[in-house]
C-alpha cells in the first residue's frame, strides 16, 4: 500500500515522512518523485489521474473535433510546476502563470519541495491563493487538501457536467430555429431564443463538497408512481452493480406484488412463509422485530445481496398501518442502525401509505423512467410528491437524479425529443437544481434479456453463468451490464465523490 489512504490524525507524521525524503541538494526530479507524487496520492489521486511532461498546444493537430474520450469538454484542472530545492519559486511564478493561461487550467501548484504556492485562474487572471512552507503545510493540511483533493476535482467536474447539459439544451433549441421545422420533427417548437443564465457554482460548492460525502450510508427510495417503468428492474440490477463495485447493499421490497422478491429468486410462500421466516410486514408491524430478523442473504458467485422480502398480505394492510401510532416512521425507525453502504427500497406504484413510509425512511430518491411521452408527463407528479414529503419530513429529500430504465436504441430522434420534454418538466418543477437527468452512458436499453433474467429470478450479472442462455442473449446481457455498471459508478460518484 502506498500512502494513498485518507489523511486523518496521522496526516502530519505522514507529511513529515514525505518531506524527509529530500534535502536542499536534491534535484528537480527528486522533488517530483519523492514529494509531488506522494502528495498527489494523499490527495486521493491515482497514477491514472495524472500525466507528466505533456506537450500542450504545440503539437500539430490536423483535426481535433470535440473530445472523443470524454463526456466533458474540459480544460485541465491542475497544473503542477516543480523546481529544484535550491531555486526560489517566486522566480517561476510568471512561468506557471503562463502555462495556466495557455492551457486554461483552473488551479496551479508551484513547488520546490520546500515552498508550496497554489494559484487560481479566473478569466485568465491568475491569483496566488496561498503559500506554504513545509511547516505551515503540515499545520494547514486540511485547507491544502480541501483545495486540491480529488474530491474537490470530482465535484468540480460534476458541476461542469450539469451546466453543460443546460447549455446543450439551449443550444439545441437555438439551432432548431434555423432549421426547417419538419427536419427537426417539430421537436423544439417551444424553444426560447436566448439561453438562460448559466449558474455559476458558488465558492461554497467548490470548496465544501463534503456535505453529501460525509453521510456514511444512503437509503434510497426508487420512486415513480407509474407502474411498469422499470422500477423493480432498476433496483435489482443497480444493487447488483453496486455490490460488484464493492458496496454492501440491502434491498427492501415494500410492494405487495413482491416482484423484487421473486426477481431475486425468492418465493414469498415457499422460501419465506413455509420456513417460518419473516418479511416486510413483520418488520413494519411487530415492534420487536429487527432488521436482521427479516433479511435474507442471496449469493450468486461473488455477488451478494441482502433482501427484505415482501408478501402479498402487505396489500391488505393499509388500514392496519393507518391505525398504527407514528405509522409514517415505522420503517425509518427500523433502519436507524445498519451497516450497509446503500439501502434501496422498491415501493409500489402509487401515492399511498406504503410510499409515504418508504420516503420517510429515505435520505434520497432515485427516479427511474422510460423515455416515453406518458412516463415523462407522469414525472411532474413525482416531483410534486417529493416536495410534499420534504415538507412533512421537515428535512431535505434530494433527488439523486433521473435514470432512464428502458429506451429504444433505434429511435434516437424520438429519444432526443423526449429528453427535451423531460428538461421542460424539470425546469417547470424547480429547475435542474432539483433533479438531473443521468448521463446517456447510464441509460438502459430495452432488451429482452433484461426481462428474461428477472423472470428467471437472478440479477443480470448471473446471466453469464447460465448455460441455458443463448450466446446472443449473453452478448446482450454484457451490453446492458456495462450500462448498469456506469449507473452504479455515477451514483457512487454523486453520493460519495469516489
Ligand atoms: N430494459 C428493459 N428491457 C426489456 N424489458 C424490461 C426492461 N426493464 C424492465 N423490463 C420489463 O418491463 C416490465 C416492467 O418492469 P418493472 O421493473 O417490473 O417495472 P415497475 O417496477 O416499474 O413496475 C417487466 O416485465 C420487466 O422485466
Ligand atoms: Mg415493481
Amino acid at each position: 500500500m502506498h500512502r494513498g489512504a485518507k489523511m486523518t490524525a496521522d496526516s502530519s507524521s505522514t507529511l513529515q515522512d514525505i518531506f524527509k525524503a529530500i534535502t536542499l541538494n536534491s534535484s528537480e526530479s527528486d522533488v517530483e518523485k519523492k514529494i509531488v507524487i506522494p502528495l498527489l496520492l494523499t490527495l486521493g489521486y491515482t497514477s491514472a489521474d495524472w500525466q507528466t511532461q505533456v506537450v500542450i498546444l504545440q503539437s500539430k493537430l490536423d483535426f481535433l473535433v470535440g473530445q472523443s474520450d470524454s463526456a466533458l469538454i474540459t480544460t485541465p484542472y491542475l497544473i503542477i510546476e516543480v523546481k529544484a530545492p535550491n531555486k526560489n519559486i517566486a522566480h517561476s511564478v510568471w512561468q506557471i502563470n503562463n502555462y495556466m493561461r495557455r492551457a486554461g487550467a483552473v488551479l496551479g501548484l508551484l513547488t520546490n519541495g520546500y515552498d508550496f504556492c497554489i494559484l487560481y485562474n479566473y478569466e485568465e487572471k491568475i491569483t496566488q491563493i496561498v503559500e506554504y512552507s513545509q511547516a505551515t503545510l503540515i499545520h494547514q493540511y486540511k485547507i491544502f487538501h480541501k483545495i486540491l483533493s480529488k474530491k474537490t476535482y470530482l465535484h468540480y467536474t460534476a458541476t461542469l457536467y450539469k451546466n453543460q447539459q443546460q447549455i446543450r439544451l439551449h443550444f439545441l433549441k437555438l439551432i432548431s430555429q434555423t432549421v426547417q421545422q419538419e427536419h427537426m420533427l417539430g421537436l423544439f417548437n417551444k424553444a426560447k431564443t436566448s439561453p438562460t443564465q448559466i449558474q455559476q457554482p458558488s465558492e461554497k460548492e467548490i470548496l465544501v463538497p463534503e456535505t453529501k460525502e460525509e453521510r456514511k450510508s444512503m437509503i434510497i427510495t426508487v420512486f415513480n408512481n407509474k407502474g411498469g417503468v422499470g422500477k423493480t428492474t432498476t433496483t435489482i440490477n443497480l444493487a447488483a452493480a453496486l455490490n460488484k463495485l464493492g458496496k454492501r447493499v440491502l434491498l427492501i421490497d415494500i410492494d405487495a406484488q413482491a416482484n423484487l422478491t421473486t426477481g431475486l429468486g425468492i418465493d414469498p410462500l415457499e422460501d419465506v412463509e413455509q420456513q417460518g421466516k419473516k418479511d416486510i410486514t413483520h418488520l413494519l408491524l411487530e415492534p420487536r422485530t429487527k432488521l436482521e430478523d427479516v433479511v435474507i442473504t442471496k449469493q450468486w458467485g461473488e455477488l451478494e445481496l441482502h433482501v427484505v422480502p415482501s408478501h402479498i398480505r402487505l396489500g391488505r394492510m393499509e388500514t392496519t398501518l393507518n391505525q398504527t401510532v407514528d405509522s409514517d416512521r415505522l420503517l425509518a425507525k427500523k433502519l436507524k442502525k445498519h451497516d450497509y453502504d446503500y439501502v434501496l427500497i422498491d415501493p409500489p406504484p402509487s401515492f399511498g401509505k406504503v410510499n409515504g413510509i418508504s420516503l420517510m425512511a429515505s435520505s434520497a430518491i432515485l427516479i427511474p423512467t422510460q423515455l416515453s411521452a406518458y412516463a415523462i408527463r407522469a414525472l411532474e407528479y413525482v416531483l410534486d410528491r417529493t416536495n410534499e414529503v420534504e415538507q412533512l419530513k421537515d428535512e431535505p429529500l434530494p433527488i439523486l437524479g433521473i435514470a432512464v430504465s428502458m429506451y429504444d436504441q433505434k429511435s434516437s430522434n424520438y429519444n432526443k425529443s423526449m429528453v427535451v420534454r423531460l428538461f421542460e418538466i424539470l425546469e417547470k418543477s424547480g429547475g435542474s437544481n432539483k433533479a438531473e437527468l443521468f448521463p446517456e452512458s447510464t441509460w438502459i436499453p430495452r432488451l429482452n434479456i433484461v426481462s428474461i433474467s428477472q423472470d428467471k429470478g437472478y440479477p443480470l450479472y448471473q446471466g453469464e453463468f447460465d448455460e441455458r442462455l443463448a450466446s446472443q442473449e449473453k452478448e446482450a446481457a454484457q451490453k446492458v451490464l456495462e450500462r448498469y455498471t456506469n449507473l452504479a459508478s455515477h451514483l457512487i460518484k454523486i453520493t460519495t465523490g469516489e
